[in-house]
């Protein structure tokens, strides 16, 4: 559970800047379709449960459940390739931001269709064309990141035979992941956007400061509005998000 214990220790401030950013939930809840009985895996504090349906959350950390608001759904300790649940048992499975978390994501996968007839999971395609190389905080600031994941969606979605829909995200996405900031770069210099972000901790304290400070010199400069001037105009970005729904 490696990934379930750095979500204990980095997870604090979760809810400081990671909530529902509603034009993706909407992706998100169409693609359930007419699901009743939802399963959320990985659910963390209950961003993109879909209201108006009977939801059960599985999330392996204690910080993450105690920081689920009162009122949401009930939440089950485990993790997505242990699901302790009967075959067949919801109409759909949902996945939101958590795969390239766990330790076998493939093997989590397969329990969601284990355990639902439907499932959706979003998720980030790790290629050099969407993603990698086209994100300029992991192209000019983090290429540690840039080379260390590779490929996930399609992988992925090949090994449950899901479509594949790609995700926009807008320049102003009140869901702060790692992309979300991707014509806001000033929010990357704040602790708290950080906090919420698990690459900052996985990349560790030096690597970040080298970034922030060479991105706060670019910012100073001009020199990220210069290289990002095509950026400015764009009210969505196309970086590699991905809904799989099968
Ligand atoms: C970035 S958070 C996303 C939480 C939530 N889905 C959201 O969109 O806000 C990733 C979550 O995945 C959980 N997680 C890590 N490993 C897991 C595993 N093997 N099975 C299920 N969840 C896991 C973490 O504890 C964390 O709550």
């Amino acid at each position: 559970m490696a990934s379930a214990q750095s979500y204990d220790t980095i997870g604090a401030t979760y809810t400081v800047t990671r909530r529902t950013e509603p034009r993706i939930a909407a992706r998100v809840w169409a693609a359930l379709g007419d699901a009743q009985t939802v399963v959320n895996v990985g659910a963390g504090t209950g961003s993109y449960e879909p209201p108006g349906r009977d939801v059960t959350a599985v999330e392996p950390s204690a910080l993450m459940r105690a920081q689920r608001p009162a009122g949401t759904a009930p939440c089950v300790a485990a993790v997505a390739e242990s699901l302790p649940f009967e075959d067949q048992s919801f109409d759909a499975a949902m996945a939101f931001a958590t795969v390239h978390h766990w330790q076998d994501p493939i093997a989590g996968l397969r329990e969601m269709q284990r355990v639902a007839r439907r499932v959706v999971v979003f998720t980030c395609e790790t290629t050099d064309q969407s993603w990698r190389r086209r994100f300029w905080l992991t192209r000019d600031y983090l290429p540690e990141v840039a080379a260390s994941r590779v490929g996930l969606a399609t992988e992925l979605a090949s090994a449950i035979g899901a479509r594949m829909e790609p995700v926009l995200i807008p320049w102003d996405c009140a869901d702060g992941f790692f992309e979300a900031y991707w014509r806001r770069p000033e929010a990357y210099l704040d602790d708290d956007v950080r906090r919420g972000i698990s690459v900052w901790a996985k990349v560790g304290p030096d690597a970040e400061q080298r970034a922030v400070r060479s991105l706060r010199d670019d910012l100073a400069s001009g020199r990220w509005g210069e290289r990002n001037r095509d950026l400015l105009d764009l009210d969505a970005a196309a970086l590699g998000l991905r809904l799989l729904v099968t």
